[in-house]
């Protein structure tokens, strides 16, 4: 197992009417902006509870946040909370939302160009104002992590941003506000979180079994409750569990200790960009692609994974692993999402243009084993369409 530390400070409350626990983690003479996206706030019910549990707060609205959240759309919010000297954010929604807010977090308190807050390593970031996530969509697992995935629509850009003043203070999950998902967004939820547990575990093997067990046990959680979220939308167990499990995928338990790999993550950031696929259709056609192309260097990882998930422990090494992709790419056709371009009705995606992108970002050289080159990633394009 790799030295690693672990601190996680953003406390959960979670289950029917967890979003009235947050008013008492934020103070009574608190100015606090609520930020959402559209109709989904509103339909879940989770924007009239928090209104509810705020009553008599300071209180301003930010709403309008769409998906993959575009710098530029962000910064009237940036600047109606400087103005209105914001000194909490609560944001209603799923990763989008709460992406949003956690980068607005920092850009209110920043005196320089915010844009110089869009930084991987998050250097900039020197001080944030608190952040409280009350989360209608299981997925980014952004709710109990450092990470804020920004776009720059303007400048063809989607990048990850860390830094641990990103950790929300709270995290609101009550299973009931996601009923309304509609079932791509099920869907979506299911294929991410699924994909952020093998970017975490499917790698090579480094000792980690109290990390690979819980992976497993995730994975397996999936498999079992997502096909059953999408014909009983209102089964409180099943949105429970897969309301747990997206947050547990990525609040740092299960990849700490461990090699991590994220290479499917960032070039499907760049197919967002460039032909607007949302993120979980992206890894929906990447993931089994990357894990073909991949093969060699996560060999044992893979076969540990499709014996201990899908049962794959009769016939040769190579059946086993050629099997284990498919019973991956199985799933999340399952669940509702092609896993090629095609199925989202693509046809004419540009491989060179994607390379292009990815190398002027400088994704160069990812993965686990940071050899994942630019040929490798075009021959995953190809397998895609
Ligand atoms: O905007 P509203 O009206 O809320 O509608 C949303 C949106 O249209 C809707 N929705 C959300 N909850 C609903 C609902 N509709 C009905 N009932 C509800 N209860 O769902 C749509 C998609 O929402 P979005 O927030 O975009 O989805 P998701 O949670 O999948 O977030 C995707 C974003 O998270 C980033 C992705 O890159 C993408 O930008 N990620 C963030 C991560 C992180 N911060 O750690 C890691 C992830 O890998 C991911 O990259
Ligand atoms: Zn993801």
């Amino acid at each position: 197992m790799l030295n690693f530390t672990f601190h996680n400070p953003t406390k959960v409350f979670f289950g029917k009417d967890a979003i009235r626990l947050i008013a008492g983690e934020i103070p009574r003479n608190a100015r606090v902006m609520i930020v959402y996206g559209g109709a989904g706030a509103r339909a879940s019910g989770a924007l009239d509870d928090v209104l509810a549990a705020l009553r008599g707060y300071d209180l301003v609205e930010f709403g309008g946040i769409a998906p993959n959240p575009d710098y530029d759309l962000i910064l009237p919010g940036v600047e109606l909370a400087r103005e209105k000297k914001i000194d909490w954010i609560v944001a209603v929604g799923g990763g989008s939302v709460i992406d949003a807010a956690k980068f607005m977090s920092a850009a209110v308190p920043f005196a320089d160009d915010p844009f110089l807050l869009m930084d991987r390593a998050g250097a900039a970031i020197r001080q944030t104002l608190p952040v409280g996530a009350v989360v209608t969509l299981p997925a980014s697992g952004s709710e109990m992590n450092s990470r804020a995935i920004l776009s720059r629509k303007a400048y063809r850009i989607k990048k990850g941003v860390m830094n641990p003043l990103l950790h929300p203070r709270f995290a609101a999950l009550d299973p009931t506000k996601t009923y309304t998902l509609p079932c791509a967004q099920i869907g979506n939820g299911v294929v991410d979180t699924f994909a952020h547990v093998l970017e975490q575990y499917l790698t090579y093997p480094a000792g980690g079994e109290v990390q690979d067990r819980l992976a497993e046990g995730l994975l397996h959680v999936l498999i079992d409750q997502g096909p059953k979220a999408l014909v009983q939308p209102q089964n409180y167990d099943v949105r429970a569990n897969l309301m747990w499990a997206a947050t547990l995928g990525l609040n740092g338990l299960i990849g700490a200790g461990v090699p991590q790999d994220w290479s499917a993550h960032r070039l499907g950031y760049e197919l967002t960009v460039l032909y607007g696929l949302a993120h979980a259709e992206t890894l929906a056609c990447l993931v089994p692609a990357m894990l073909a192309v991949r093969l060699p260097g996560k060999r044992e990882k893979l076969l540990q994974y499709g014996e201990r998930i899908w049962g794959l422990s009769a016939g040769g090494e190579t059946k086993r692993l050629a099997e284990a992709i498919g019973k991956t790419r199985a799933f999340f056709e399952a669940m509702g999402l092609p896993t090629r371009f095609a199925g989202y009705g693509l046809t004419g995606v540009d491989i060179e243009r994607v390379a292009e992108l990815l190398a002027a970002h400088g994704m160069v050289d990812m993965g686990e084993r940071q050899d994942v080159t630019l040929d490798m990633m075009r021959d995953i394009l190809k397998r895609c369409l």
